[in-house]
């Protein structure tokens, strides 16, 4: 088993920024210059010329610094070396819908796992120029200033953030419903169609609390490091521990998780809980 000093830690954050903060400028660059905008076959599925240069750029600089690592990403799928315990998940652009519209809400994500665990992560917003860091134990900022996740303690007054997985034209399990009735029990539900901003963002205390399945490791693993620095709780929608292979997580300020588990666990048909 390979053996991870701080130092490392903190050289693989620097490279996470290196390639967050090259694949942003590729971002500003393209938008609202897009040709050609590609379906990856599921509705709504988009993926642009931003993508994949932005994807390149980092595999560049993933590959200079660390060739010994396994990688995956989005676009290009497994790559580097396969039999590595450290595996970069990488997502040049979450958020493709919104970029593909010119709603300008979208981020880099480059996480690291190691032996399958989330322990570095780095997403940056080139709209907002934001840079949101973090590492295990080393503690999590947003442009270099420590952040801390909202103190928030009743389900009733907490601002909630979700998403639609593009596989929603093909399952039942939509999300539809979750999305109703937590609107019904909090201050509100936003839909912000970035994944990794929806976990930073919890991380800096903007949510309270934030809920998903469909996601993919590129999606979530920078995020979940983040969040947890920053004092958030990340575990299945029971509250069991998180699971990356099943695409489902729930993930707070830790002072109302067990409320939101509790109401994702007791979900009403939709209509149901309407009084009116
Ligand atoms: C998507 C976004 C969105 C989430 C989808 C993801 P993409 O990633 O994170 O918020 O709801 O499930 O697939 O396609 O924009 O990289
Ligand atoms: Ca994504
Ligand atoms: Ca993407």
């Amino acid at each position: 088993m390979t053996s991870i000093s701080t130092n490392d830690l903190q050289i693989f954050l620097d490279v996470a920024t290196e390639a967050v903060l090259a694949a942003g400028t590729v971002l500003q660059d393209f938008l609202g210059k897009l040709d050609e905008i590609e379906e990856k076959g599921r509705p709504g599925d988009l993926v642009t010329v931003a993508d994949r240069t932005a994807e390149t750029l980092i595999l560049d600089i993933l590959k200079r610094h660390t060739p010994d690592h396994r990688i995956l990403t989005e676009e290009t799928g497994s790559l580097g070396n396969l039999n590595s315990d450290l595996m970069w998940a990488i997502d040049p652009l979450d958020g493709t819908t919104n970029y593909a519209h010119q709603y300008p809400v979208s981020a880099v994500s480059v996480g690291l796992m190691i032996h399958g665990e989330p322990a570095v992560g780095a997403i940056y917003d080139p709209f907002r120029q934001e840079l949101f860091r973090a590492a295990t134990g080393l503690g999590a900022t947003r442009n270099r200033r420590p952040i801390r996740v909202s103190s928030t303690s009743e389900l009733s007054k907490s601002l909630l953030v979700t998403g639609f997985a593009y596989d929603r034209h093909q399952t039942c399990d939509t999300n539809y419903a979750e999305f109703c009735y937590l609107t019904h029990l909090t201050q509100g539900v936003r839909r912000s169609g970035s994944a990794a901003m929806d976990l930073a963002y919890t991380a800096c205390g903007r949510f309270d609390g934030y809920w998903e399945r469909g996601l993919s490791p590129w999606d979530m693993t920078a995020g979940i490091v983040i969040l947890r620095e920053a004092g958030g709780q990340v575990t299945a929608y029971d509250g069991s521990p998180f699971q990356m292979a099943t695409g489902r997580i729930l993930a707070t300020n830790g002072s109302i998780h067990t409320q939101l588990s509790q109401a994702l666990q007791e979900v009403p048909p939709l209509g149901r809980w309407d009084k009116g």
